[in-house]
């Protein structure tokens, strides 16, 4: 029997199959010929919400959840947040190699001229009423850019598929800026290309009366950490939406709001807002004990706490923790940072935390980094989908190329009633089957 096989005894009919193991998983196409008459569709796998499936294989973003590793492209994530900067790791996600000088130079050059949105798409946004919220106009703005951009349609020209990531990198910072500044009520702070990327996205956000705005160069850096640690975290819901909408070969823009607007969900890219909502609402240190009881039975949830892949500390907390300090100095320390250390503190030595393997997640400390930081909470997905784009784009990108995918398209497990004869209206006794599964 040959090495890296599976030998699978169909009890049903006393046969045996032997299926091939390449990197630890077997292909769920090779169980279709495990059939009891041979006129039987196969077997197949039932795998809801993708627990135990590989959609893909990728060379993007490594993680091993167990001893809370992150890799971009091999390189550790921490080497990058300290010595990186957001573009250059965007043009490492893409590329798959760090850059020459020249080289990021260039690429920074082409970021930077595409920040100007046409002046059509304010009239989109001025449509919107004055409270909308700021990743709802987001999510709507980056499908209608596709409308000014025919060409991205053109998904398999090279030079045409460089030009879309181009704009989209460059222009989700203005969308994200102008969505804001239409929710105030202020008047839109155009890009000034003389500014960092992080920096000129400070300035579309606070410029006021100011002729040129000097942004902090320690925000400006904790935002470029911030936007490293966020930038890909592979196979996550909201880069599953891109991979599946793009493998329908839809133009980048569309299916980046596709994207988006997974990432606004509350499961996704919204916890760190609950975390902040929950700080709050604990108050003080003091509270913290009593707090941590009610999660222990089960009341409630710790927000910015645990994970389906770390079952470590996650790597990025580490991170953004130190960065937390550093915008203290700055900004004056948020007292809201005081419960979260002692909420982090008890929570590590308690029992029902430690057995379960939970700590503090990315969302954990972002929140009250942001809010020191002058961003609103309802701008926190936006935050996250900002560097999220390089990732999206990447994961696009391999998928496209690569030969072994196809449009996506799951199977499902029909439980329903079949073929049966269609009832007159009058002859109907009006009850009604719920959807259950
Ligand atoms: N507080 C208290 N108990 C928890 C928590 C938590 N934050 N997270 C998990 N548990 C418990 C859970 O009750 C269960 O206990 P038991 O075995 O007694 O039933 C056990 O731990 C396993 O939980 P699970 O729900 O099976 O774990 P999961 O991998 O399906 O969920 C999670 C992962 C992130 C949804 C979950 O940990 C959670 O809800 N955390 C709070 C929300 C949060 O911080 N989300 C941000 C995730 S990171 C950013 C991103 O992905 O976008």
């Amino acid at each position: 029997m040959a090495e890296n096989t599976l030998t699978i005894t169909d009890n049903r009919t006393g046969k045996q199959y032997e299926i091939a193991i390449e990197n630890e998983t077997i292909k769920a196409l090779d169980l279709r010929k495990i059939k009891v008459a041979d006129g039987d569709f196969g077997l197949m796998t039932y795998d809801p919400a993708f627990m135990n499936t590989a959609s893909t294989k990728s060379r993007i973003t490594f993680i091993d959840g167990d001893k809370g590793i992150l890799e971009y492209r091999g390189y550790p994530i921490d080497e990058l947040a300290e010595k990186s900067s957001y573009l250059e790791v965007a043009y490492l996600l893409l590329h798959g190699e760090l850059p020459t000088a020249a080289q990021l130079k260039d690429w920074n050059w082409n970021i930077t001229h595409h920040t100007f949105i046409n002046e059509s798409i304010k009239k989109v946004l001025d449509g919107f009423h004055y409270n909308a919220h700021p990743m709802g106009m987001f999510i709507a703005m980056l499908g209608a850019l596709s409308t000014f951009y025919p060409d991205a349609k053109d998904i398999f020209n090279e030079e045409s598929r460089w030009k879309q990531v181009y704009r989209l990198i460059a222009k989700v910072p203005t969308i994200a800026a102008f969505a804001y500044r239409h929710r105030i009520g202020m008047q839109y702070a155009y890009p000034d290309n003389d500014l960092t990327y992080e920096g000129n996205f400070l300035n579309m956000m606070f410029k006021t009366t100011e002729l040129t705005y000097e942004p902090n160069p320690v925000l400006e850096r904790a935002l470029s950490v911030l936007f490293i640690l966020h930038a890909d975290h592979e196979q996550n819901c909201s880069t599953n939406a891109m991979r599946s909408i793009g493998s329908a070969h839809t133009d980048p823009f569309s299916s980046l709001a596709g994207a988006a607007a997974a990432l606004y969900g509350p499961l996704h890219g919204g916890a760190n807002e609950m975390v902040l909502r929950m700080l709050n609402e604990i108050g003080s240190v003091k509270n913290v004990p009593d707090y941590i009881k009610r999660v222990q039975a089960g009341e409630f949830r710790l927000m910015g706490f645990g994970h389906r892949v770390y079952k470590n500390y996650d790597p990025r907390a580490r991170i953004i923790k130190t960065v937390a300090y550093e915008v203290f100095e700055v900004t004056g320390k948020d007292p809201l940072l005081d419960i979260a250390l002692e909420l982090e503190r008890i929570a590590l030595e308690d029992e029902y935390f430690v057995k379960r393997k939970l700590y503090p997640n990315v969302d954990f400390y972002s929140g009250i980094i942001y809010q020191a930081m002058r961003f609103p909470v309802d701008m926190f997905p936006v935050l996250f989908a900002i560097p999220r784009t390089s990732g999206w784009l990447a994961q696009w990108a391999e998928m496209l190329d690569d030969p072994d995918q196809k449009i996506a398209r799951p199977r499902q497990v029909y439980l329903g009633e079949r073929t049966r004869s269609y009832v007159p209206i009058e002859k109907r006794e009006g009850k009604i089957e719920t959807a259950k599964a």
